[in-house]
This record gives structure tokens, sequence and C-alpha cells, in this order.
């Protein structure tokens, strides 16, 4: 174990608050902060854009290798931790939307995609200082980050945060909906050939069952302070 922190990989399946958890992380040691899902999300929304078959694994790897993806400062304050620009056209919200939801387990299952996503992911790490969150960061990805996080929670407890979130949004969420789509996309992103969501061997796994969003960031707080110290 190295005390430098300087890489953090931070791994767990769909709604286990690793997001907001990963902003929040970068934000307090004043790293990089980059949401890898946004990634897959934004060559599913490519793949939509130009009447791509989701199921044309060649054409989808081809959409993947020439994606122009950039993220911007926010430009305005709804909520957006940044601007998420495809091609010239801002789609923060765009690839939220209940279409790339539906296809982009199985984007993500191509080997092609992967490499193309992996291949840049690699790019933006390598300057350091960067807080990395997605499914395979520190089992592929960045096999060597100076500190892995799982967080973990089961599918129940997460589809009931998803559903006070869309609550709070002023949205009128499904929980049964909500619950099997978590399901059904847990076994995608777990049973995939290609970087599985697991947790790397040397991980720390945070289960969140029991702790809100403010003691999970505490509980890593301390995991970085004491590492920092030995
Ligand atoms: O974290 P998210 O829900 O925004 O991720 C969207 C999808 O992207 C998810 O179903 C699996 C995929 N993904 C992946 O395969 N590998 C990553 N490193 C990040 C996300």
């Amino acid at each position: 174990m190295k005390n430098e922190i300087n890489i953090i990989a931070l791994d767990g399946p769909a709604a286990s608050g690793k997001s907001t958890l990963g902003e929040r992380l970068a934000n307090y040691l004043g790293f990089v902060y980059l949401d890898t899902g946004v990634m897959y999300r934004a060559v599913t929304l490519a793949v939509l854009k130009q009447n791509v078959d989701v199921e044309d694994e060649t054409s989808v790897v081809q959409v993947a290798e020439k994606m122009d993806l950039d993220f911007c400062p926010p430009s305005c304050s709804d909520g957006r931790s940044n601007d998420v620009i495809l091609e010239g056209e801002d789609v923060t919200w765009q690839i939220r939307k209940p279409e790339v939801e539906a296809y982009v387990s199985l984007v993500s299952t191509y080997p092609g995609v992967r490499n193309a996503m992996t291949m840049q992911q690699r790019k933006i790490a390598s300057k350091g200082g960067i807080v990395m969150v997605g499914r395979d960061i520190g089992t592929v990805v960045l096999p060597n980050a100076d500190l892995k996080i799982y967080l973990d929670a089961s599918v129940e407890v997460r589809a009931e945060r998803r559903y006070n979130e869309l609550i709070h949004r002023n949205q009128n969420p499904d929980f049964d909906f909500i619950l099997s789509d978590l399901k059904r996309r847990d076994e995608i992103d777990s049973t995939r050939t290609v970087a599985p969501l697991k947790p790397a061997s040397d991980a720390i796994i945070i289960d969140s069952n029991k702790m809100d969003a403010e003691q999970v960031f505490q509980n890593l707080v301390d995991i970085i302070k004491t590492r920092k110290l030995n």
C-alpha cells in the first residue's frame, strides 16, 4: 500500500451514490473528477442520434472511436457538475434520458467500445490528481491506482434512494420499475465477459446500507487520512 494518494478509483453498482461521493471527494482533495459512466452514456446517445442499430456492434464501436466528447465547467446552475459536450452540443441532460438508460448497459458490453473508453480514461488519469468513478476502474482502467474503493449497497436500498431522489426532483417515479431496472442493469454489468462490475482484490469495500451520504464521505476521509499517516 502506498501512502501518497494521487489516483483514486471508485467503483460500484448503479445508484450506489458513487458519483455524488466521487465529486465531493475530488472537491475536498482539489482533484479532477471523472464519471466514466457519462462516457458510456455519451456513446449510447451518439449511437441513437446517428440512427445506428445498437445491436450492430461494429458500427457502435466505430461511433465510440470517432466520438468527440468534451467536459466543460458548468454553464448554468441547474444541478449539473459540468457541461457534457457531444459533437459541440450540450447533452448534459440528454444522456440521462430513458432511451439512453435502456441501451447503455448493452453498449458497454462491447469490447471495442470499452477499449476506446479505457484508452481515453487512462490518458486523462495520466496527469494525476484524479478521482475516477465507474465499474471497472480499480480492476481494469487503473489497476495501479493508489486507493481503490468499492461502494456497495443492496439493490433495494439503492432503488429507495433513487426513488427519493426523483421525488425530490418533482418527478413521478414508479418504485417497482426502478427496482427491476436496477436489477436488470446489475445483471448485465456484472456478468459481461469484458471488465465486469466487481471489486478489485485490493479494493476497500464500503457497505453503505446503513450509512447516509455524510457518513460514507467521512468514512472515506478517515481512510485517506489514516493512509497518509502510515
Ligand atoms: O454509472 P452510470 O449509471 O452512469 O453508468 C452507465 C452505464 O455505463 C452502466 O450501466 C455501465 C456502464 N459503465 C461501464 O460499463 N463502465 C464504467 N467504467 C462506467 C459505466
